[in-house]
């Protein structure tokens, strides 16, 4: 399977950006660690970060990927662009967000993206983009 790993606004600075929520990993030592898992799994992993929506869109209007992870930060929460675009690609796609949103401010238990994906995993910390790769390969069927 060809992934694509998206990951949205803020979510360049992990490693330095509150490491008591999400950690001390940098984005691109995650994107190391999600592409060995795919290649271990026989799966190849390409990966994408912006801060801008359109961008975000761009990109997965691009097709070239059978399964998508996004992690699209707070427009999580507020964009319904990205919820439409992710249900225009066709593709399967797991939500994936490093802290528990569920467990902090209000209003990060609203995921409009979440309802255009068809899992969600939440709270794991780094290892949850891992989780969605093995859902991927695993559970989002043919
Ligand atoms: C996040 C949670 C969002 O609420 C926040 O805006 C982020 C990161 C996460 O991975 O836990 O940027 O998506």
């Amino acid at each position: 399977m060809r992934i694509l790993l998206v990951n949205g606004p803020n979510l360049g600075t992990l490693g330095r950006r509150q490491p008591e929520i999400y950690g001390t990993m940098t984005l691109a030592e995650i994107v190391d660690a999600a592409r060995a898992h795919a290649l271990d799994r026989g799966s190849r992993l390409d990966d994408f970060q912006s801060n801008h929506e359109g961008d975000l869109i761009d990109r997965l209007e691009r097709l070239d990927y059978d399964g998508l992870i996004g992690n699209f930060g707070a427009l999580s929460h507020t964009s319904y662009a990205l919820h439409d675009a992710l249900l225009a690609t066709g593709r399967p796609a797991v939500e994936v967000h490093i802290s528990d949103v569920m467990a902090r401010e209000p209003w990060r238990r609203v995921l409009v993206t979440a309802p255009a994906t068809r899992h969600q995993v939440i709270g794991r910390g780094w290892r949850g983009y891992l989780e969605a790769i093995d859902w991927l390969l695993d559970d989002a069927g043919p």
